[in-house]
C-alpha cells in the first residue's frame, strides 16, 4: 500500500474547529503536516490545536471570518510566518441559512455566498499566489457537497454556492496545471453539527454518539453516510504527492463509500438546419432531447 508521508508540508485548513474540518486538520497532522487552523469560534480552534498537539503533531490556531481577501491573506501570512511555507489549502468552512426561495432574504444569500464561494475564491488565490512564487507545485482541496451537485429544496444559496465552487475547481485545475499545482473538490456526506439533525439519519447518529452502536451498512454503504473521520482519509490524499496525476475532480466519500461525480456533460443533442425556432423546439422536444430529462435533487434516503 502507498504511504502517504506529508513530513515537510504545511497546510491551512479553514473551519477546522470542529465537525469535517477538525477531523481533516487532524489526518493531515497525523501524516506529518504542520496545521494552521481557523475557524470564527475561538474556543474550538484552541481546542483543535490541543487535540493535534497532544497526539504529537504541529498546529497553530488563526481566528479570522473568512470570505475577505484580508482574512485569507491573514491565513496565509500565519502559514508562512510559523511554519516557512505554505503546499496545501482546504478550503472548509461553511455555515447554512436554509430556506425555500420566496422565503430566503438577500442576507440568507449573501452569507452563504459569502463565506463558501468567496472564502474559498479569496483564500485560495492568496495560496495559489504563495505556492506560485515557491515554484514547487501544491494541493487546493474545497468543499463541495451533493446539493451543488444536484440541487436540493431549501438550499437556493447553498447550492449555488457549491455548484459555483465544483466550477472554480475545474478552472483552476487548468489554471494551475503548469505550476504544478492540484484542484479537487470533496464532496463529503458526515455526521457533524450541520447533518446529524436530519430526521432520518439522527437516531443512528445518536446511538453512535451516546452508545458505540455502529452506524448500519444501510447508511454507511447504501448512503453514504458516516462520521467525519471517514472523510478525512480523502482530503489527506488529495494534499499528498499520491495524488500527483489527480485534479480536477469532484470526489464523493462518506460512510464506506468512495465515489467519483461526473463533470457536466451534453447527454443529448438534436440538429436543426439553420438553427432552432421555438416550434421547431416544440415539436422536437418530446423525441429529440427532452425524450429522458435528468434528474435533479437529492435522493431520499432508502433506508
Ligand atoms: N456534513 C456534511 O455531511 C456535509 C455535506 C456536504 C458538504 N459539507 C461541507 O463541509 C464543510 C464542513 O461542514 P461541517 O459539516 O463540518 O460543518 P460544521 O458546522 O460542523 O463546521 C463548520 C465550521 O466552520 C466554521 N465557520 C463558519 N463560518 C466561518 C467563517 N466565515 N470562517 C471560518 N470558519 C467558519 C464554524 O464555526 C464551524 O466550526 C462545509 O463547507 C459544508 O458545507 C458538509
Amino acid at each position: 500500500m502507498t504511504h502517504v508521508d506529508l513530513s515537510g508540508k504545511v497546510a491551512v485548513v479553514t473551519g477546522s474547529g470542529r465537525g469535517l474540518g477538525l477531523a481533516y486538520a487532524r489526518s493531515l497532522a497525523a501524516a506529518g503536516a504542520a496545521v494552521v487552523i481557523n475557524d470564527v469560534d475561538a474556543d474550538a480552534a484552541a481546542e483543535a490545536v490541543r487535540l493535534i498537539t497532544a497526539d504529537g503533531g504541529r498546529a497553530v490556531a488563526e481566528v479570522v471570518p473568512v470570505g475577505s481577501t484580508e482574512a485569507a491573506q491573514a491565513l496565509v501570512a500565519r502559514a508562512v510566518d510559523s511554519y516557512g511555507r505554505l503546499d496545501v489549502m482546504v478550503t472548509n468552512a461553511g455555515v447554512l441559512r436554509d430556506r425555500v426561495l420566496w422565503k430566503m432574504t438577500d442576507e440568507d444569500f449573501d452569507t452563504v455566498v459569502e463565506v463558501h464561494l468567496r472564502g474559498t475564491f479569496t483564500c485560495v488565490r492568496a495560496a495559489v499566489e504563495r505556492m506560485r512564487a515557491q515554484g514547487e507545485g501544491g494541493r487546493v482541496v474545497v468543499a463541495g457537497s451533493p446539493a451543488g451537485q444536484r440541487g436540493n429544496f431549501g438550499q437556493t444559496n447553498y447550492a449555488a454556492a457549491k455548484a459555483g465552487i465544483a466550477a472554480m475547481v475545474r478552472t483552476w485545475a487548468m489554471e494551475l496545471a503548469k505550476a504544478g499545482i492540484t484542484a479537487n473538490a470533496v464532496i463529503p456526506v458526515a455526521a457533524t453539527a450541520m447533518t446529524k439533525t436530519i430526521p432520518v439519519f439522527a437516531p443512528h447518529v445518536e446511538a453512535l454518539e451516546k452508545d458505540g452502536i455502529a452506524l448500519p451498512d444501510g447508511l454507511r454503504k447504501g448512503e453514504g453516510f458516516g462520521t467525519a473521520e471517514d472523510v478525512a482519509g480523502l482530503v489527506t490524499f488529495l494534499a499528498s504527492d499520491a495524488s500527483a496525476g489527480v485534479t480536477g475532480q469532484c470526489v464523493g466519500i462518506g460512510g464506506d463509500k468512495l465515489a467519483l461525480w461526473s463533470h457536466p456533460r451534453e447527454v443529448s443533442v438534436a440538429y436543426a438546419d439553420g438553427g432552432w425556432s421555438a416550434e421547431a423546439i416544440a415539436a422536437a422536444w418530446p423525441v429529440t432531447v427532452g425524450r429522458t430529462p435528468e434528474t435533479f435533487g437529492i435522493p431520499a434516503p432508502q433506508l
